[in-house]
């Protein structure tokens, strides 16, 4: 969703500003801006529709010179998608950028009769409120403070005033910003990202708190402008993670290093030799640990997904633990009612989906322990639980989300098994897991190369098609569904998940040639039952693509890629990488911008 960068130094402004708007690119966006400061103390502003290489034809037209300024990626949501409505924002001397949503902008606006607005925007009437108190000879800092108290929703905010040079204001609510510490330089950046190559060292900012930056200082606030004392912290990963790495885009490249990433998510917590797992962050007693009678798993999209395939995986370790998943959007508003000894797991690879934030912080409210199944260090949600586990799945750039699939179900894995051993859980199935998860990375790596040509090709021909659906029982299930959402989300073809079972209910009357079908057939004892669906869908014209570990039997479908591993109960995760890849190359084929697919955004922030 939006972006905000900003910097104070000795570089050119205007070049750190589009370099992060860049990096920020992955988010999802669709108008950019900047807004400059000259030595002289002249404002410049540029802003433009679409991406940054038009925002920079634009800005190559009449440089900016100076060493302070802001920017920002815009994706629409108060007013439509143009030039005016893109910020940074001008309203007497304010200057203004803002991720976020401005609830009550129509009640604020009411109170600013005399203004005369040029967008149709929420951020416009905030930088407005502040105007009018700036102008009432209060400091910048004390002119947000007191405008951003009056609003409903949420907001990161960075804004700057030719009458207050050399400083940037920030504030934020709900929407991350991080204040990224250089020598004799601040870069201000909504993710961190954007201050890879700058600094490691950064300033977190909280809700509720304002700071004013100026290049070799932070002064962090509350709002009632009580000085804070700051701790910076050290930001993880580097410039290559942020790169393509030679693939061509950031999907394939995060397809393709799924077993690089499993390694880190593995790393120091599966002791195959013992067949035990050990999660360190999760910062729960062993008495809590025994305890635990009820797990809910929270999430949006793929999280959730993750979720519910890692549920059939705890049904199996922890039985008698009820184990529950649910659509954060859905949950949030629900009358839910959670019993003692119930632990949530809050599953975002952003830790920034306003929806999951929301669920956390009714679930905290209700008295429940709270754990992130986290990718982003550092992200609101991971800052928020009480204890939890970082994924470690590294930088993911592209808005579909792959690697982070994986490395959630593998996370939620290694918890249900610790908490297995705790509960005197079946050893042997604990030790299965546990020598499955030691080689699947190679199995991923494995499964990737030798079907990366297959699945090219059959992209080609599935490309072809407008509608699909994919059909999967147990714990192919979960990821049928994740197969489809990909496939819709990068390519716009019209996809469904369902459970298999549930064909005859209702999706086998959509069946007809001009739809193809993606079975995800386990090698298990329901092996025969998902066929019987299979032959249901083949005698009324569909085309079928069977994705499988059973190697030797007999599978009548258009297209069978079979994967031939030692994996039993992970296989799910094996398939569910070549389904990443169908998709990632029809949606080459049909020409999409498939790292920023239209209308999508990578971190959801708003409802
Ligand atoms: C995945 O491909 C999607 N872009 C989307 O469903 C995503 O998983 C969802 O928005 C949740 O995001 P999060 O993991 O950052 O919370």
């Amino acid at each position: 969703m939006c972006g905000i960068v900003g910097y104070i130094g000795k570089k050119t402004a205007q070049d750190v500003l589009l370099n992060g708007l860049k990096r920020l690119e992955y988010r999802g966006y669709d108008s950019a801006g900047i807004a400059t400061l000259d030595d002289e103390e002249q404002p410049h502003i540029a802003r433009s529709v679409g991406k940054i290489a038009e925002l920079e034809k634009v800005v190559a037209k009449e440089p900016q010179t100076g060493h302070l300024g802001i920017g920002h990626t815009r994706w629409a949501t108060h007013g439509g998608v143009t030039e005016a409505n893109a910020h940074p924002h001008h309203v007497g001397n304010i200057w203004m950028v803002h991720n976020g949503i401005i609830e009550n902008y129509k009640e604020l606006k009411a109170e600013l009769k005399d203004v005369e607005f040029k967008s149709d925007t929420d951020t416009e009437v905030l930088a407005a409120f502040i105007d009018k108190n700036f102008a009432k000879g209060t400091s910048l800092k004390d002119a947000v403070a007191k405008a951003v108290k009056k609003v409903r929703g949420t907001y990161g905010i960075a804004v700057f005033s030719p009458l207050e040079p050399g400083k940037i204001v920030v504030a934020r609510l709900g929407s991350p910003l991080i204040i990224g510490v250089g020598k004799d330089e601040t870069i201000i950046a909504s993710d961190a990202s954007a201050l890879l190559g700058y600094t490691r060292e950064a300033v977190y900012l909280n809700d509720g708190e304002l700071a004013v930056c100026s290049d070799d200082n932070v002064d962090v606030y509350n709002l009632n402008l009580k000085h804070l004392s700051t701790n910076t912290e050290t930001i993880e990963g580097d410039l290559a993670q942020i790169q393509k790495g030679g693939y061509d885009h950031f999907l394939l490249k995060e397809i393709m290093e799924q077993a690089t990433t499993l390694h880190n998510t593995l790393s120091g917590r599966i002791d195959p030799k013992n067949g035990t797992m050990h999660l360190g962050g999760p910062n729960l007693t062993t008495k809590e640990m025994k305890d635990l009678r009820h797990i809910v798993i929270v999430g949006c999209g793929t999280a959730y997904y993750a979720g519910l395939l890692a549920s059939y995986y705890m049904e199996q370790l922890i039985p008698d633990i009820t184990t529950e998943v649910v659509i954060a959007s859905e949950y949030r508003y629900r009358s839910f009612h959670l019993p003692e000894h119930t632990v949530a797991l809050i599953v975002s690879q952003s830790g920034e989906t306003a929806d999951t934030l929301a669920c956390l912080r009714e679930i905290k409210k209700r008295g429940a322990k709270t754990l992130g199944v986290v990718n982003v260090v550092g992200s609101t949600i991971a800052r928020e639980v009480d204890g939890g586990t970082y994924v470690h799945a590294g930088p993911e750039i592209s808005v579909a989300s792959t690697k982070a699939f994986t490395a959630q179900v593998v996370a939620m894995l290694m918890f249900a098994g610790m908490i297995a051993e705790v509960h005197g859980g079946n050893k042997s199935l604990i030790s299965q897991f546990t020598q499955e998860l030691a080689i699947l990375p190679k199995e991923i790596e494995k499964t990737l190369n030798e079907h990366h040509d297959t699945m090219k090709k059959l992209a080609k021909k599935y490309a072809k098609y407008d509608d699909a659906l994919y059909l999967g029982r147990d714990t192919a299930y979960p990821i049928a569904l994740e197969g489809a959402l990909k496939l819709k989300e990068v390519s716009y073809l019209h996809a469904e998940g369902y459970a298999s079972g549930e064909l005859k209910h209702g999706p086998i009357a959509l069946v007809d040639d001009t739809f193809f079908e993606v079975f995800d057939i386990l090698d298990n004892w329901l092996f025969e039952k998902s066929i019987g669906g299979l032959h249901e869908v083949r005698a009324r014209g569909g085309h079928a693509l069977v994705l499988t570990d059973a190697v030797d039997k007999e599978i009548d479908a258009d297209d069978v890629v079979r994967i031939n591993t030692p994996i039993k109960q992970l296989v799910p995760i094996l398939l569910n990488t070549l389904q990443q890849l169908l998709a990632y190359y029809v949606a080459v084929e049909r020409g999409n911008d498939v790292d920023q697919p239209r209308n999508l955004a990578k971190s959801v922030t708003v409802e």
